[in-house]
């Protein structure tokens, strides 16, 4: 009975074995469940994947007399992959062992331990006879030893899916339907909620319309739609939309480009290759792609990276892919469900995995003629009352950067100054919110901040800038784009006391691994050798703030005629 409720297909039945993955739907403690039942066996790990993908938290099956085997290990890693960090281990088949302790007590050692390797930590891990439902809804008098939570009681303790309130929108247009003059856009609400009257963006076009009507069958008259519903929706503009656009709403759009990075697991037996021409899809979307190049392959069972000379089949690879249209993306980080790929050669699904980063473009314009300001830079300077300037702190994390330059910032504004801070936080929020902490990152995050601050400096503001900026060699090239009233000034606070401060928890948790590249724990930091100021921030913050302010107040004192 059983396998007739999970394993559908007749081969599974006849093999025992599940292949598909397959749902059951129901409800408990007043939540709604599905579990989808994904298999565990080698050949169908794609399967396991697209199950595992949708779902929100996962309970991992052992069979006691079977222990941990390597596709056990193999699973835990794919769920941390999959971002499915809410888990419960299931130790099965208890009544084969004659319900021992000890047996379970040496396997639960053992997950924990492998689970904790990979990063995850299970909620519990509960001994259970599917067979006869022990420790399914009820304790069982069998596992008296056993005094935790029962399964399903452990299911009512894991965090409910996010709520379509708080996701940002995604709808992906299936297909465009002529009804006489009108046009509906037919998709299916992948994420958020959409309503009549709301200003939508369809990338990668870009274009923007409002919604008029959205219809559904069977027709609800509800001018809402929500995640999982499929609608068609009409627009007050006549602006061309197409199978494969992303709908969303103006505030958070897809990325668009033709170069991103993505991490997949790999399933055909011949390994990526450069020369070959790829087809990704992402729900409806769909683009040929190319390989530019293997950034990382690891072996899943050893979970340790492999020199690229092998390609093997099984392994996950981190792929730098490259598409001749432009396209909708949407990173794993911030909106996973989006995230999800699955790349195919001709008609063979090959890999499937997510987009993990999307690269912007690179390539080069030219045929450009720069054009000249009609007002001079002695002119700001003499309305501003001071020339432009960048005054560049550095400095490790909780060194007082942020602190020091929003208090500068008021006392200058305070004193009729035209002040104005860019900090490391806030600007990786918006432009530079595609970039990370490895040294090409940090480097490409030090290039951009340098020229807007000196575009800032240009329009005539006293830009005061807050990021690390551990590369000396970054901090130069900074300099270099603001070549006159450039300062670099040191905040100057050892490691101990950072971390002393740790003012949002971060070296705790750099500390702890949680947090990779940490500059100062596994990141360097070289410190200005040449700084035009140094400040000790060890002293009193009033001290060091009036300071600052002190210094740019001499620094850009010069008469107007010294700026001409
Ligand atoms: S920089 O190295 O590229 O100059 P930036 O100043 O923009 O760094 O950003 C640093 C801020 O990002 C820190 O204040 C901290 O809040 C946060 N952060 C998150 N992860 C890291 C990390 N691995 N290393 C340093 N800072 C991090």
């Amino acid at each position: 009975e059983w396998s007739f409720a999970l394993d559908a297909l007749q081969a599974e039945r006849d093999q025992a074995i599940t292949i598909d993955t397959t749902r059951i739907w129901f409800r408990t403690g007043g939540r709604r469940y599905a579990i989808i039942d994904a298999p565990g066996h080698r050949q169908f790990i794609s399967n396991m994947m697209s199950g595992a993908s949708e779902a929100d938290a996962a309970i991992l099956m052992l069979d006691v007399s079977q222990g941990v085997s390597e596709q056990t290990r193999r699973h835990a890693y794919l769920l941390k992959l999959l971002g499915i960090e809410q888990l419960v281990v299931a130790v099965n088949k208890m009544d084969a062992v004659d319900f021992d302790k000890e047996r379970f007590a040496t396997l639960a050692r053992e997950i924990e331990h492998d689970l904790l390797t990979v990063g995850l930590r299970p909620m519990a891990v509960v001994p259970v006879s599917a067979r006869h439902g022990d420790n399914l809804v009820h304790a069982s008098a069998r596992l008296p030893w056993y005094t935790g939570p029962t399964l399903v009681e452990l299911l009512e303790r894991f965090d409910p899916a996010a709520q379509p309130e708080a996701e940002a929108l995604r709808m992906r247009v299936q297909d465009v339907y002529r009804n006489g003059t009108e046009r509906i856009a037919v998709g299916r609400i992948e994420a958020g909620m959409l309503q009549v009257g709301d200003e939508i963006v369809i990338s990668p076009d870009s274009s923007t319309a409002r919604v008029t009507t959205i219809a559904r069958w069977p027709s609800l008259g509800e001018p809402i739609a929500r995640k999982g519903e499929s609608v068609g929706i009409t627009v007050d503009r006549p602006i061309f939309i197409d199978r494969g656009d992303v709908i969303s709403h103006v505030d958070d759009v897809p990325d668009r480009s033709r170069a991103f990075s993505a991490t997949l697991f790999w399933m055909a037996e011949r390994g990526p290759e450069l020369e070959a021409t790829y087809r990704i899809q992402f729900g409806p979307t769909e683009a040929r792609v190319s390989i530019d190049a293997i950034e990382r392959i690891v072996d899943t069972e050893r979970l340790e990276p492999l020199a690229q000379a092998a390609l093997p089949q099984h392994a996950l690879y981190d792929l730098s892919l490259r598409s001749r249209a432009l396209l909708p993306l949407d990173e794993r980080d911030r909106h996973s469900s989006q995230a999800r790929c699955v790349l195919l050669r001709g008609r063979d699904v090959v890999a499937c995995g997510f987009i993990s980063r999307v690269q912007h473009s690179t390539s080069k314009a030219t045929n450009l003629t720069p054009h000249e300001h009609l007002v001079r830079p002695s002119e700001r300077h003499e309305r501003n009352g001071h020339p432009g300037a960048v005054i560049w702190l550095t400095g490790l994390s909780g060194s007082g950067k942020s602190t020091i330059a929003m208090a500068v910032e008021r006392r200058l504004f305070a004193r009729g100054k035209c002040a104005y801070v860019l900090d490391g936080d806030n600007v990786r929020c918006g432009l530079n919110r595609d970039l990370g902490f490895s040294p090409v990152d940090r480097t490409e995050n030090i290039r951009r901040v340098a020229h807007v601050a000196a575009l800032f400096a240009d329009a005539g503001a006293i830009v005061i800038t807050a990021f690390i900026s551990p590369s000396s060699e970054d901090r130069a090239t900074a300099r270099a784009a603001t070549p006159e009233h450039f300062y670099e000034v040191y905040l100057s606070a050892d490691l101990a006391t950072c971390e002393l401060r740790d003012p949002h928890g971060l070296y705790a948790r750099a500390r702890a691994g949680e947090i990779a590249e940490f500059t100062g724990i596994s990141a360097p930091y070289d410190a200005p050798l040449h700084a035009d100021l140094v400040i000790d921030t060890a002293t009193d913050l009033d001290e060091c703030v009036e300071g600052l302010v002190e210094f740019i107040e001499r620094e850009c004192a010069l008469p107007v005629a010294a700026a001409r």
